[in-house]
Parts: C-alpha cells; structure tokens; sequence
C-alpha cells in the first residue's frame, strides 16, 4: 500500500509532483487554514504531514495518527511542532534550512530601507491624496549608509544580513550565544557584543534568532528602552521574540524611531494599535517570499517527507535522535 500523505495548504506543482509519484496524496486545495480539530482528523489515518508555519503540529495532532512517520515543514523555523513529543513518537520532523537564506536577508533589507527612509510612509501619503507641494523636509528619514547595524542571531539568515552591510559602508555588531568562527567574523568585518552593548550602540537591531523558550519575548521592554531613540527594530524572526505590546508603547511614545515587522505574536492578527502607527512598517510574514524560494522550499519539504517515508533519512531531519533509537 502506498504511504498516506496530507498537504495542508496549495503548494507549487512541483512539490505536488514529487509526493504524488509514490504516495496517496489528500491535498487541501482550499488553502484554507484547518482548525486543531480538523487538522486532527485529516492527518488520523496519515503516514506523513505537510505543514506550514500556522499549522500548529502539538501533541494531541501527533497523537491523532498512529501511523504518522514524519511531519515536514515548508519553513526554516519550526517552533510550532512540538518536536520532543515527535521524537519521543519517533515521528521525523524535518524542514527547508539553507534555500531561504539569501530570500531573507532581502526582506530584512527592505524592511530596514522602507522604515528609515519612510517608504510605505510615503507610498500611503500619496494614495490619500495629500501630497500637493514638495516641501524640503518632506518624508526626511534616516541614512542607513555609513550607520551601525545590530544583527541578534548570527546563523545562515543573520550572515546574510551582514554580508550586505558591506555595499552599505555600515559597522556590523552582532550578538550570537557563541561566537562565529573568527574566518567569518573577518569575511562579515563582524563584531562580537553582548546584547546590552548592541542595542546601545545599534542605529538599526535586526533579530535572526529562532524562537525557543530561551528566546520567548527575548526583547521586552528593558531592551527596547536600552536602544537608542533614533533607532529602528527590524523582526523577520518570530513574532514571539519580541514583546508586542512594548514594542507598540515604544513607538508610541517614541523610545525607538520606529520598527518594520514581518511577523507577529498572533498571526494573521495585527494588533489595531500598531496599524494605527505611522513609525511601523508591517508586511505579512514574507520573508522567504519569492517565486522561486517559496518554490523551492516547498520542493525541498515534499522530498523530505518522501525520503523519510522511504525510510531514507534525509538530510534536514531536525530529530534525528528518531533514527539513533533504531527506528
Ligand atoms: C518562515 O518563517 C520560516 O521559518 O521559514
Ligand atoms: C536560518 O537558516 C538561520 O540559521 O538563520
């Protein structure tokens, strides 16, 4: 009997065409997002999930399945499986590292241009209507050029981030639990802070770190308020990371010069307060958005599945601990 597979949102027909081959396929074609329950009930007689970033996979959906072999995520960050209940099932949880990377690190680039230099700011003023005069000091932002950036979290995502420092003539700081390699700190001209000197030091603090319980509103308000006032906060990481609720009284009552966010502590829900805000850019969790990275990270996530399912194992297992116990 061919293995079971549910596909819990479209994807691309490539990474259809990879699981369709040697498997029986239930495709949410709907895109709809499915509740707890739902999500239960679709996977019950499943040997493999594909999920996204919304799904969250705990362990009550894990248990739903006694036939589930593996849940693959189409995302780097996998903070909404509760991999050790996974493991201890001996379910593979596997995800799409390294095809993002360079994605990434271009929208947190755009985010920290559209923020200093007010470009949705403007981009809204003109569709009001309330641009009548040029005026000299009209959107005057902030220069990013010659500035100092704060990268928290120096992996794949946080490289790439400082390697595009360079075009922009920036001192890089950064701060990572462990030191990178001192070949990369010299290829990034990369410094080494603790957290507090960073976020005193920073023009713009961009997070890369992933979300686990030691990060958990890992930038509350004692850090916010460490930051310069014409600082700016770039998240492309989880919105968990960062205490929302401080980062909206920081920019309302102006402890930072503003924040570009591309996620959220209850996505798809953006708190009303921060809409409300002119210092805040807000996009919709796209950080690994192109064509081609969505593409390929759903390609990569669809091979992982069928690979585990195989009984291959393939190389983003994040528990491999499953094969170790001899499963
Ligand atoms: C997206 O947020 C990812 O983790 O890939
Ligand atoms: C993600 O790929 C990271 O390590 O930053």
């Amino acid at each position: 009997m061919k293995p079971r597979v549910l596909i819990i949102r479209q994807m691309p027909e490539a990474a259809l065409a990879v699981v369709r081959d040697g498997c029986e396929m239930q495709y949410n074609a709907s895109d709809r997002q499915l509740s707890p329950e739902e999500l239960g009930q679709a996977v019950a007689d499943k040997d493999g999930l594909l999920c996204v970033v919304t799904d969250r996979v705990d362990d009550a959906v894990l248990a739903s399945s006694p036939a589930l072999k593996v849940v693959s995520t189409v995302a780097v960050g996998y903070d909404n499986i509760d991999v050790a209940a996974a493991t201890a099932r001996g379910i593979a949880v596997a995800n799409t590292p390294g095809v993002l990377t360079e994605s990434s690190a271009d929208l947190a680039w755009g985010l920290l241009f559209s923020v200093a230099r007010r470009i949705t700011e403007g981009d809204r003023y003109i569709r009001a209507g309330q641009w009548r005069d040029w005026k000299l000091m009209l959107m005057a932002g902030h220069d990013v050029y010659g500035q100092t950036l704060g990268i928290v979290g120096m992996g794949r995502i946080g490289q790439a981030v400082a390697r595009r420092a360079r075009g922009c003539g920036m001192r890089v700081l950064y701060h990572n639990r462990q030191r990178v390699d001192a070949s990369i700190e010299a290829e990034l001209e990369a410094t080494w802070v603790s957290l507090p000197t960073l976020l005193e030091q920073a023009d713009f603090v961009s997070l890369h770190v992933p979300l686990s319980p030691e990060t958990v509103r890992y930038i509350g308000e004692a850090e916010l308020r460490r930051m310069k006032p014409i600082a700016y906060l770039i998240n492309t990481a989880r919105g968990a990371v960062v205490d929302e609720q401080a980062v909206i009284r920081a920019l309302q009552e102006g402890w930072i010069a503003g924040a570009a966010l591309d996620v959220f502590e209850h996505e798809p829900d953006v708190p009303q307060a921060l809409r409300e805000l002119e210092n805040v850019v807000l996009v919709p969790h796209i950080g690994s958005a192109s064509v081609a990275t969505r593409t390929r990270m759903a390609v990569m996530a669809a091979e992982n599945l069928i690979g585990v399912l195989r009984g291959e194992r393939p190389p983003n297992v994040v528990n491999p601990e499953v094969w170790e116990a001899g499963n």
